[in-house]
């Protein structure tokens, strides 16, 4: 195997996907005790560490102390290279999050125990299955009183709709937490609090047949109900079946105490050995594997602006294929030209470090002086083929905007065109009328005022907001079949264009989507549009 396809195998690149709170920023931080972090891009954030958000090129990530921006993060361990794609969360969930995913080859989804499948990890959860890729289950702070596990698994089975195959088996939580049983290795692992230390808990080979010695260690209690749950578990749970888990239709789970550091490296074990190196990706000329020599990536994420003083962009891009060597000659497919990507950078913000060689899997980020889109390829120059586009993801909060000085009409216009180019923002027209009147619609809230703040601070331009109730958009899938005009609606609903003409449908509730479907017969309604 040449040194080049071996870079390759090693690598992992993979999202972590959960709800604010669940505890990915600690087993993020976890993880990294066990590499030596490389390359540290934007921020494993933090409200009371102090390597709070590399990525301060935002007056309001200092004021809200968080990070507007996704991020990557990149370490070995046992000889694997591992990029973790960073997911923002909180209320700078914005349209990044949704597209990091579409760069990660696989997901860690983090779920409290406590409080089992929340709302952000279903809408994540809901571009994973889409792209089918393989999701990896960690349920966290087993060291605080947890749900019955039993019906955490039947959570995430029903509400996500993915069969579940535990890897291990928590023994008690809360105070009564004593550790996991590996059903794969029919050991135990013990609990010990190693907050301040970076090792694992002891790990005691018991059999569970030899129950004397098991009673010895856990206690007869929690012998006897481990015992019992194993033996429903046998019986009723998903066999492990690796074929499934990387067609995304098994999640293996695991339990765990991010925070206490236990299970952790447990995890991150057979989560390696499960997982793939990076997957091949279909473009319109097929499917381009990853050890093919040529360089390829496309552009999943744009941050503008690092730099106040001058208009400037980054655009990261995921290595699809081959190696990409600073200095060296490619083409922006879409823009139709050859390049010098200049400054690569495989870090973010004030730590930026400059990139000389990296490989499929791989995350890099290159000035942009406003000639690359979401979406974008790049290929060596002898080549012309692009990937597969990345879709429009659903905003869920809308607001009708106006400049106030009426005279800055050209700016605004400019300024809030690059932002939605950017993906920051969508933007959209009403149905009728021409662009007077401008709908901005946002996956995060927080979008809203970056929009304002931007639009005041590089264009000169100040507006007015009002915000509109709908919160569900659809794109018609089929609009050469249908007459918007003639569509038969409800009393919510709203017709609207996005700048390609593309007509959609806005709705205040989410049963007026069903209705109108139903009033219409032959409508396809989509949550994604296809760019
Ligand atoms: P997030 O990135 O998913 O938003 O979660 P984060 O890691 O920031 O964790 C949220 C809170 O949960 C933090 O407490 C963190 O210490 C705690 N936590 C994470 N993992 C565990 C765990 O395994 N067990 C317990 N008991 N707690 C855990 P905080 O008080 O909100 O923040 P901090 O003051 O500790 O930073």
């Amino acid at each position: 195997m040449s040194q080049y396809t071996q870079e390759i195998n090693k690598r992992r690149t993979f999202a972590i996907i959960s709800h604010p709170d669940a505890g990915k920023t600690t087993l993020t931080e976890k993880f990294l005790l066990y590499g030596g972090a490389i390359n540290l891009a934007g921020s494993v954030k933090g409200k009371a560490t102090a390597r709070h958000a590399v990525s301060d090129w935002m007056e309001i990530e200092k004021e809200r102390g968080i990070s507007v921006t996704s991020s990557v993060l990149q370490f070995e361990y046992d000889n694997y290279c591992i990029n973790i794609l960073d997911t923002p969360g909180h209320q700078d969930f914005s349209e990044d999050t949704y597209r990091t995913l579409m760069a990660a080859d696989s997901a860690v989804m983090v779920i409290d125990a406590s409080k089992g499948v929340e709302a952000q990890t279903r809408k994540l959860f809901k571009v994973c299955v889409m792209r089918n890729i393989p999701i990896f289950t960690f349920i966290n702070k087993m060291d605080r009183e947890a749900r019955d596990t039993f019906d955490l698994l039947d959570e995430i089975e029903k509400e996500l709709g993915i069969a579940t195959c535990p890897v291990n088996w928590p023994i008690g939580s809360g105070k009564g937490f004593q550790g996991v049983f590996d059903r794969q290795k029919s050991c135990i692992h013990m609990f010990s609090d190693t907050l301040k230390g970076t090792k694992e808990g002891a790990t005691k080979e018991v059999s569970i047949e030899d129950e004397q010695q098991l009673e010895a260690i856990i206690g007869k209690d929690a012998k006897e109900l481990l015992l019992g749950e194993i033996e429903l578990l046998d019986g009723a749970s998903a066999e492990f079946d690796i074929d499934q888990i990387q067609g995304g239709k098994l999640t293996p789970v695991f339990f765990g105490s991010a925070l206490t550091n236990f299970g952790v490296e447990l995890f991150l074990k057979y989560f390696l050995k499960m997982t793939s190196s990076p997957l091949a990706r279909t473009a319109d000329i097929g499917v381009i594997n990853p050890t093919e020599k040529d360089f390829s990536a496309f552009v999943f994420k744009i941050q503008a602006n690092m730099n106040k003083a001058h208009r400037d962009r980054v655009a990261f891009m995921r290595i699809c294929s081959g190696k990409f060597q600073a200095g060296m000659e490619v083409k922006h497919v879409q823009g139709g030209r050859t390049m010098r990507l200049s400054q690569p950078q495989q870090i973010m913000a004030s730590e930026r470090k400059m990139v000389e060689e990296a490989y499929a899997g791989d995350i890099i980020g290159v000035f942009d002086p406003g000639i690359f889109s979401i979406g974008d390829t790049l290929c060596m120059s002898n080549e012309t083929f692009k990937y597969e586009g990345i879709p429009t993801f659903a905003p869920e909060h809308f607001a009708r905007v106006r400049q106030i000085d009426t005279m800055k009409r050209k700016q605004f216009m400019k300024g809030i065109t690059q932002i939605a180019q950017e993906g920051a923002i969508q933007i959209f027209q009403e149905y009728n009328t021409g662009m007077e009147e401008i709908i901005v619609g946002v996956v995060g809230v927080l979008q809203f005022e970056v929009l304002k703040y931007r639009l005041e601070n590089e264009y000169n331009v100040e507006i007015r907001m009002e915000n509109l109730p709908y919160e569900h958009i659809r794109w018609i899938d089929n609009k050469h079949e249908v007459d918007i005009a003639k569509l038969v609606g409800t009393s919510d609903m709203k017709r609207i264009k996005d700048l390609k003409d593309n007509s959609l449908l806005l709705f205040i509730h989410a049963w007026s989507v069903g209705m109108t479907l139903e009033r219409n017969k032959g409508l396809i309604l989509s949550e994604f549009g296809k760019n």
